[in-house]
């Protein structure tokens, strides 16, 4: 395949993403019906489960030795005297391994934090959402020398990972993707059809719709029509725009290049969606950053996520561990890139940046430091102080021109490297079933004037300015639309999230941690809507029992505005309150982009914002 002809690749692309069946999530779903609409979605990323964790292994040993050996009672004493690590009156020795796993370190997830996130899943979320976007990195990281990983191990463990998820949520549509940690070795993937895309071809097989077998065995990406008709996910294979990947080389060239050939399916994906009248998700494990992507993918992929926003809903990513949100803009990808600001893989946070190569022995990473965080905040200043840069250096509301931007949300991952997360998205699902509206949609995608940039800033026929939008721009079309769901609120646009964390993962007790509010982007009385009357069509974005301290009286006085009986409901109420206040720092109307413009602003402009922002990053570990 690396030298057939564009003609021949294209009508590949285009013979195997023709034709698609209305609808068909997994062969399950066509048997059993579907539940109404809820309005929401899980993101989840980095689950990373290790079956070697041990509960009492030392930190040093990537939590998978437990202390031994003549050096025993020298280690024991040492960690004795550092200090324990207090949770809710429980407390973990500092430098061992928890029951539920360690936060704050480089250890990976043991079963019981697994099975606990699962658990709590299905229970509280198996009729509440749907669908599921998961990106990826379903096995341990390549951290210790004396237990190297093997392809049979990475396979093993994301086939009872989807097992699990499958088991969890039978009639619910799953979006994998595939993660830098889940291909053998790490980071590094060849042009498909290989083995590892033949082996996830088959663990996924009840996912990815037949139409799909046959691009997903070339290259690892699939689409998934998560609400048939109007809504899709499409899982990408970021791999082959990782620089990290020594096997790849950008997306220059697109009958050698696999990133290139990827993000020409990308297009004509995002093209049969589009003339459809649908909206789609672009999900993925590595985020779209310069720095993180060879250059002339990240600008390819830039231009489509501008190209498209009439279509694109938004895009979700993992990777980081680090929960933020950063912006495509035009301005950039403009700039030259030698000049643009890069983030380095240095820089970040991901421990396996630190394996490139045959992996070091945990140990000496750790000399001087008593817990195992060498990785945690300082190898991200440099993300936070470029977030801070770019957010600050963003034009004014007078001045700013929003079909110019596009945001990317990078949600924390399930691995403590701080805490574990999961995120519950809220999307507006007015008029799902109003057939005209949608074919009017659909008319007007196909009808409606095509935008095309006529200036030229720099000579677009040099080919290192080929894809600079401005190029771009006037060589094909760019679809915007002010009532796009990614621009103004309407029938599916992201309303909100809702990001779930796990404070008390380093808990001694046997019974699981309990799964709390971290903070949700929603104003608190869009949390606790004010009656559950006929004509809401959209549930509240969380169910009301899991918000923080939850009383139904209180809640129903808080939602009604109601005066309280006594003292004692009074006492009750204010603390409600107070506790609302807590988890709703944004207080966001919606997540169209001129919401996300307005919280960059707000982050860098208000030192509180800024503080808070820097918080949640690190999924309020500060401990
Ligand atoms: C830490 O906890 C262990 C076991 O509970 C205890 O023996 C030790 O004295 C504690 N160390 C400190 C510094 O509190
Ligand atoms: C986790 O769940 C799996 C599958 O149900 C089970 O085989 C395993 O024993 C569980 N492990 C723990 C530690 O709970
Ligand atoms: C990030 O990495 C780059 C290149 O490796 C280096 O020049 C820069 O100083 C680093 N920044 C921080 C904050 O560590
Ligand atoms: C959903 O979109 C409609 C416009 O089509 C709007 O009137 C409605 O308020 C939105 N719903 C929510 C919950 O924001």
């Amino acid at each position: 395949m690396k030298h057939a002809t564009v003609l021949t690749v294209l009508s590949l692309v285009a013979q195997v993403t023709s034709n698609q069946a209305p609808y068909r999530v997994s062969d399950i779903s066509a048997t059993k019906k579907r539940q109404p609409l809820t309005g929401r979605f899980i993101h989840i990323t980095d689950f990373h489960p290790d079956i070697l964790y041990k509960e009492g292994a030392t930190i040093e040993s990537g939590c998978h030795e437990l202390p031994k050996g003549k050096d025993h009672d020298e280690e024991g004493s040492r960690l004795a005297s550092s200090s324990n690590i207090s949770i809710a009156g429980n407390t973990r020795t500092a430098g061992l391994a928890g029951k539920w796993g360690t936060g704050v370190s480089d250890c990976d997830s043991p079963m019981s934090l697994v099975n606990m996130t699962i658990d709590w899943l299905a229970k509280e979320w198996a009729h509440e959402i749907d669908f599921i976007v998961w990106t990826g990195d379903s096995a341990r990281h390549d951290l210790d020398r004396n237990f190297p990983r093997t392809p049979n191990e990475i396979f093993q463990s994301n086939r009872m990972m989807v097992q699990q998820m499958q088991q969890a949520f039978p009639h619910i549509p799953i979006v994998p993707s595939l993660g830098n940690n889940d291909i053998y070795p790490h980071n590094v993937l060849a042009p498909g059809p290989n083995n590892i895309i033949s082996q996830y071809t088959k663990i996924w097989s009840d996912i990815i719709p037949n139409d799909y077998e046959h691009i997903f065995e070339r290259g690892g990406y699939f689409s998934l029509e998560v609400i048939p008709d109007r809504l899709a996910v499409i899982s990408l294979n970021t791999l082959y725009w990782y620089k990290a990947n020594t096997l790849a080389d950008g997306c220059l060239d697109r009958n050698k290049d696999p990133g290139a050939f990827e993000l020409e399916w990308l297009e004509v994906q995002l093209d049969q969606f589009r003339g459809r009248g649908m909206q789609v998700w672009l999900s993925g494990h590595i985020p779209p950053h310069l720095g993180m992507y060879f250059d002339n993918c990240y600008l390819k992929y830039g231009d489509l996520a501008l190209r498209f926003q009439d279509t694109i809903v938004g895009h979700l990513y993992g990777h980081m561990n680090v929960d933020h949100f950063f912006f495509i803009d035009v301005q950039e990808l403009e700039a030259p890139m030698p000049d643009a600001p890069h983030i380095s893989e240095a820089n970040l946070t991901s421990p396996e940046s630190l394996v490139d190569g045959p992996p070091p022995r945990i140990g000496p990473l750790l000399e001087g430091s008593g817990r195992y965080r060498t990785m945690g905040r300082a190898a991200n200043n440099f993300l936070q102080e470029e977030l801070r840069k770019d957010f600050g250096e963003m034009p004014g509301p007078a001045k700013i021109k929003l079909k110019d931007y596009a945001v990317v949300n990078v949600a924390p991952s399930v691995i403590p490297t701080y805490y574990p997360g999961v995120r519950v998205f809220s999307y507006n699902i007015s008029n799902m079933e109003d057939e005209d509206f949608w074919s009017d949609m659909k008319k007007k995608r196909r009808t409606g004037h095509r935008h095309r940039k006529k200036k030229a800033k720099h000579d677009c026929r040099r080919p290192e300015n080929r894809d600079r939008p401005h190029c771009v721009f006037a060589r094909l079309p760019r679809h915007y639309d002010k009532a796009s769901p990614s621009r103004s609120n309407g029938p599916l646009s992201p309303l909100g999230y809702t990001q779930f964390f796990l404070p008390d993962v380093d808990s001694t007790r046997d019974i699981a941690p309990d799964w709390k509010i971290e903070y949700s982007t929603f104003h608190p009385r869009k949390l606790v809507p004010q009656s559950s009357g006929l004509t809401e069509t959209q549930p509240p974005p969380v169910p009301l029992h899991l918000l923080p301290g939850y009383d139904p009286t209180i809640v129903s006085l808080y939602a009604a505005n109601d005066v309280p009986a006594d003292e004692g409901q009074r006492s009750k109420l204010v603390r409600f309150e107070e506790d609302m206040k807590h988890i709703t720092p944004w207080k966001l109307k919606d997540l169209t982009i001129k919401n996300w413009v307005k919280l960059a602003r707000k982050v860098v402009t208000r030192k509180k914002s800024w503080k808070k922002f820097q918080e949640i990053m690190y999924v309020s570990s500060d401990n």
